[in-house]
């Protein structure tokens, strides 16, 4: 087992590269199933969720090779076992996109149900929907969902709700199926739009890409092609307020700004100095201490619900009064018990955290609750006064590539040690 411990009170300085995104790569490599023949994908992050993704198509029999560090390529000619046992979805709830490109490409699939998860209920009504919906015959039996169908036929469906996954669930499994789909109410989140940009590359026939109508052609066969993945904009989002809670300076490269708006209103609005390129982005605190800002989470392009640990944990220490709301998971504010731990100010009533902010958090051993709850911890341990610990860190390194080598960058007193048994 292993522990985060980072000395706070250093002002992030430095220039760091983005990774590649973990919720554009997982379903690309989901996607990969689809083609027929090799494909190569570039600019993979080493992160926890992505070797499990590629674990779970090796055990179906899918040829999976990691060509050089971040490029991995794949071929889905042959699957034997198309199949997502308990063991791989209770780790991560994205390997429910390996159900729509295996019930497409090889007319079935068993994926055990993703349970209950630390940050709410996360049912997948609206996948299965949709792929009833196209013609699939699914039932759900000692804790599996099986789905078969001869070949999907194309349909039109609205989404209830806007779902990530769903959305690319039923947009990959449309690809194959026996005519024209129309999805409606599609979430269009970048990572979504790599995934269309990644399908239409291998072949797919599909329009109203980046919107939330996907018009999809369905075609016989797809091929494999060469795909680089978009940079990560939660990570990057992550940095930015790790900066500004610091009162640092810091430019980030390869990344995408555009994808990031809602996240640099915000920034701009706590009193960051934030400049951009096509591919940079950098921000400048000038050692001030950041403003309240109100955040409101919802779907893109609004702000993502990915970011709004870490805007808790900026307006925690931020000169005044704040209101963070959360739409779209029940039971995401597990950090605020940590903060309150540091000694932040913070009431939760319903999916709203009312945050006073103060001058100063306090080091204390704190426990990561999920993925990104983690990162709200890292962000307080680095602007509070003494040394904070974390443990569970196996959250963080599900979604962050090497995130305290990338601190250390940027000047940060963090480092990851060995917990012996026992202790
Ligand atoms: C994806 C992201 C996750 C992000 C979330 C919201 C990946 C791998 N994960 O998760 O990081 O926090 O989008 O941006 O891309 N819902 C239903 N029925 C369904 C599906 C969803 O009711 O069948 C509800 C969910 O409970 C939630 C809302 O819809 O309230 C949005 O969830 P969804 O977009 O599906 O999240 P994920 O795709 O699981």
């Amino acid at each position: 087992m292993q522990k985060i411990v980072i000395k706070g009170g250093i002002p992030l300085n430095g220039t760091i590269n983005a990774s590649g995104a973990k919720n554009a790569v997982l379903p690309i490599i989901a996607a990969s199933i689809v083609g027929s023949g090799h494909s190569l994908i570039k600019n993979v992050p080493h992160l926890d969720d992505v070797t499990t993704m590629n674990e779970l198509l090796i055990q179906m029999g899918v040829q999976l090779n990691i060509v050089d560090t971040t490029n991995v390529e794949i071929c889905a000619d042959y699957i034997d076992n198309p199949r997502a046992p308990y063991e791989t979805v209770k780790t991560m709830r994205a390997s429910i996109l390996a159900l729509g490109p295996l019930l497409t490409k090889y007319g079935k699939a068993e994926v055990s149900l993703p349970g209950g998860c630390a940050i709410g209920a996360r049912p997948v009504d609206i996948h299965l929907k949709g792929l009833e919906a196209m013609g699939a015959k699914i039932k759900v039996e000692n804790g599996y969902i099986i789905a078969q169908a001869k070949r999907l036929k194309g349909c039109q469906f609205y989404m209830d709700k806007v779902t990530v996954t769903g959305t690319e669930n039923l947009l990959i499994a449309a690809t194959l199926a026996d005519g024209e789909t129309i999805l409606e109410n599609c979430a269009t989140e970048p990572e979504v739009v790599d995934v269309t940009k990644y399908l239409i590359n291998m072949g797919a026939k599909i329009e109203g890409i980046g919107t939330s109508i996907l018009k999809i052609q369905g075609v016989d066969k797809l091929t494999g092609c060469e795909h680089n993945v978009i940079p990560d904009r939660i990570e990057v989002g992550t940095f930015l307020v790790a900066a500004a809670a610091t009162g640092g300076k810091i430019t980030i490269n390869k990344a995408n700004p555009e994808d990031l708006e809602s996240v640099l209103i915000k920034l701009r609005e706590a009193g960051a100095e934030i400049s951009t390129t096509e591919d940079s982005i950098s921000l400048n605190m000038h050692g001030k201490r950041p403003k309240p800002v109100n955040i409101n989470t919802a779907p893109h392009p609004a702000f993502p619900t990915d970011m709004q640990a870490q805007l808790c944990t900026l307006n925690a220490i931020a000169s005044g009064y704040s209101i963070v709301t959360e739409n779209l998971f029940e039971n995401r504010f597990m950090h605020i018990n940590e903060l309150v731990r540091m000694g932040a100010e913070i009431t939760v009533a319903g999916n709203q955290a009312i945050i006073q902010g103060i001058k100063q958090l306090n080091g204390a051993p704190t426990t990561a609750t999920d993925l990104r709850a983690s990162a709200s911890l890292v962000i307080a341990g680095l602007v509070a006064k003494g040394e904070t610990e974390i443990f569970d860190i196996h959250y963080i390194d599900r979604g962050y590539e090497v995130i305290e080598e990338k601190l250390n960058q940027l000047g940060a007193k963090i480092q990851r040690v060995t917990i012996e048994p026992g202790h």
